[in-house]
């Protein structure tokens, strides 16, 4: 059996993408008795100009503890993949005559939502395509977890867990402000690994003197600190109300940069506590993926390997319960996975006394 796969890594990286290529690789070598696969460089921009490499069974040996993507990665958004922009190039018809010219058997895609949505496109185009869930925001419906998250999890827990002695220290109030601009699966589950007082997600919108009520009730106790995690796309319930370019307009007159410093200022100003914001950034996606994202990126490889085997094409690889499975592209792509508010996960973060500002 012989199969000729094609891979690209596209949308932000993040942990464990060097995990799932080395997953998909290794097992194909393992399964068909002639495997070549090409790697397409910086996303779905190596498919639309024909930027690759052919690729040596070598080159997928000792990266699993490596971060970032051997292939490198790039976003190109879905919405301009079908608009024919100033370089004149039809982009479908480019990957669709990239794909043909390397005579390959499948193209297997890492990637976020904008990844598996133009993934569909080239499942619709007649490629035979296979998705992985990639993503520290963990936002793609139909799977429990994408990997990354849990790695991202780790590293915003520990910088909550720093931000906690120097806060109660000082008796501060400290802003953090965790990566996910739609979902706010990150600051949820940090926040909840970190202890943190009040979790704001881009899912509830707040209200400024819920959250200041919070932090003074902490001021006037014994524990003069407090913690916010906020999602770096929460916003308040005027803003909630607002279209996206009406919103980012009233910021800009309003001189926002960014949530976590407005918020720091908000409650210094309304209560005249010393708050601070602290943004780690993208350090959430770097560095080396966890024990946790080792295993998942492996059996989410392994799994798209036995699905190229079986000529199952047009699925994504997902978690479910415990188990990994395959769902159709066309039935996830564009669906982002928010936190619904009446996840178990808020329940359980209200009965533990944690405020959602809502
Ligand atoms: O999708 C992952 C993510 O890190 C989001 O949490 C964040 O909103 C976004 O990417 C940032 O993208 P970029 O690195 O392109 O600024």
């Amino acid at each position: 059996m012989k199969r000729r796969i094609g891979m690209l890594t596209a949308g932000g990286d993040c942990p464990g993408l060097n995990a799932a290529i080395r997953g998909v690789a290794k097992a194909a070598y393992e399964m068909f008795d002639e495997t070549e696969i090409v790697g397409f460089h910086d996303g779905y921009r190596g498919l639309i100009e024909g930027d690759y490499s052919e690729m040596k069974r070598s080159q997928f040996s000792g990266i699993l503890t490596l971060g970032g993507t051997i292939l490198g990665t790039s976003r190109t958004p879905f919405r301009n993949m079908r608009v024919i922009e100033e370089d004149n190039v039809d982009k479908v018809k480019a990957m669709k005559s990239t794909y043909e010219k390397l005579k390959l058997d499948c193209l297997v895609t890492l990637g976020g939502n904008g990844t598996h949505k133009t993934a569909n496109l080239l499942s619709e185009e007649g490629l035979n395509v296979i998705g992985l869930p990639k993503t520290i925001d963990n936002d793609i419906f139909g799977t429990d977890f994408t990997f990354g998250f849990h790695t991202a999890v780790d590293i915003a827990t520990d910088v909550i867990d720093r931000i906690h002695t120097t806060a109660a220290s000082h008796g501060r109030c400290m802003v953090i402000e965790i990566m996910g601009n739609k979902a706010g699966w990150l600051t949820l589950y940090s926040g909840l690994a970190g202890g943190a007082d009040v979790l704001l997600l881009p899912e509830i919108p707040y209200d400024l003197n819920k959250v200041a009520e919070s932090v003074e009730k902490r001021a006037n106790s014994k524990k003069a600190f407090s913690i916010i995690a906020v999602a770096e796309g929460a916003m308040d319930k005027k803003e909630a109300k607002m279209k996206r370019k009406e919103r980012e307009a009233y910021r800009a007159e309003n001189g926002f940069s960014n949530i976590s410093t407005r918020l720091a200022k908000d409650l210094s100003a309304l209560l005249g506590v010393e708050a601070r914001a602290v943004i780690p950034g993208h350090m959430q996606r770097g560095g080396s993926p966890s024990a946790y994202d080792r295993v998942l990126s492996t059996q989410f490889g392994v799994h798209a390997a036995e699905l190229i085997r079986d000529k199952t094409y047009g699925y994504t690889v997902a978690l479910s319960g415990n188990q990994v499975i395959h769902n159709k592209l066309s039935d996830i792509a564009g669906i982002p996975k928010l936190v619904p508010e009446d996840d178990q996960m808020i329940d359980l973060a209200r009965h533990m006394g944690i405020t959602f500002g809502d």
